[in-house]
């Protein structure tokens, strides 16, 4: 299988609007036509049940956001709790490419599910089918996103670097690391960029399905499942250093100073979401072609960074806390 992009991210919490002002005032997102799959008419031509009021907010709650021609990258779903990531989309191709993988997946007998064309639609998108990886992490295949592009920052100028890259990166905790790492790279197609040893037996592995660095990253966490951090990449150290003080200025926590990783080369801060994982905002991640060899890394960072490795431990007991509250599994 080959995916091409991580192309979308579902999210559910009890305050999308939290989530609205977070994404548009803080992190330069626009409001997304909040129709999934909605066409172009004009909002007086477009029917009774469909509303195109560019606020973001669909008739459910759901909070829309963009950040490149793409119609929405971020859905955040109205919830009884602040469950974190909901689901993950993974870009395939084409039709064929979605059938392939449909076919593959069942002979490796992983439980997998095609989509209707109603779901497609949910997602903008044109066809979609649902599997689990080994840690229960909710992946959608996918093919043929809706484009619109109008995006245009709030922030004057911003720019993220997205598109075919895709959204970011993920960080996620996971259970049965090793045979996450299996699924993500013999059965999805992942490759492994490079991996840094975090204790005995313990290691943060970078996963790559384009020239970005890495799309996703995996470490066993205290047996917790869940998104940790999402990575969004700005152009340049000045777009972080406006969202830095854009965040500031807003109140949200900052749990990590400007530093620059080792591995990927990204200038970055990380910053605490409305729903308790954290957000790392940078520039100048490394792209890579076939030159590339797999490697270990020893050190976190070249600079900076302050407070990271206490956010990641906060975040794992965010989680648990959560869960506790929830009294049930993370
Ligand atoms: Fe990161």
């Amino acid at each position: 299988m080959k995916i091409k992009s991580v192309g979308y991210l579902g999210i559910g919490a009890v305050d999308p609007l939290a989530w609205r002002h977070y994404g548009v005032d803080v992190l330069g997102m626009m409001p997304a036509r909040a129709n999934p799959g909605e066409g172009w008419a004009p909002p007086e031509t477009a029917g009774n049940n469909v509303r195109v009021s560019g606020d973001g907010v669909a008739a459910d709650g759901t909070v829309y956001l963009k950040m490149d021609e793409r119609q929405w990258r971020i859905a955040v779903h109205p919830d009884s709790r602040d469950r974190g990531m909901l689901y993950l989309g993974l870009e395939l191709d084409g039709p064929l490419a979605l059938e392939a993988a449909v076919k593959e997946l069942q002979a490796l007998q992983i439980p997998v599910e095609l989509g209707t064309e109603e779901d497609a639609f949910a997602r903008a998108v044109t066809g979609i089918a649902r599997v689990k990886d080994p840690a229960g992490n909710a992946l959608e295949l996918f093919y043929g996103p809706a484009t619109d592009y109008l995006f245009h920052s709030p922030t004057p100028g911003q720019q993220f670097v997205a598109g075919a890259l895709g959204l970011g990166h993920l960080n996620l905790f996971v259970t049965q690391q090793a045979a996450c790492f299996e699924f993500y790279t013999r059965v999805l197609g992942f490759r492994l960029t490079d991996y840094i040893r975090i204790g005995p037996g313990a290691r943060l592995q970078f996963l790559r399905c384009n020239a970005r660095h890495h799309s996703v990253a995996i470490m066993e966490m205290a047996g917790l499942s869940g998104l940790q951090h999402l990575m969004l990449e700005v152009r340049n150290i000045d777009d972080v250093g406006r969202l830095l003080d854009r965040a500031t200025r807003a109140g949200v926590k900052i749990t990590s100073t400007l530093g620059r990783h080792r591995n990927d080369g990204v200038l970055s801060f990380y910053m605490r979401s409305p729903s308790g994982f954290d957000v790392e905002i940078g520039c100048e991640g490394l792209l890579l072609d076939d030159s590339w060899t797999t490697n270990e890394f020893c050190e976190g960072d070249v600079w900076g960074h302050q407070g990271l490795l206490e956010a990641i431990q906060q975040s794992a007991i965010g989680m648990m806390e959560h869960a506790a509250r929830a009294g049930g599994k993370p």
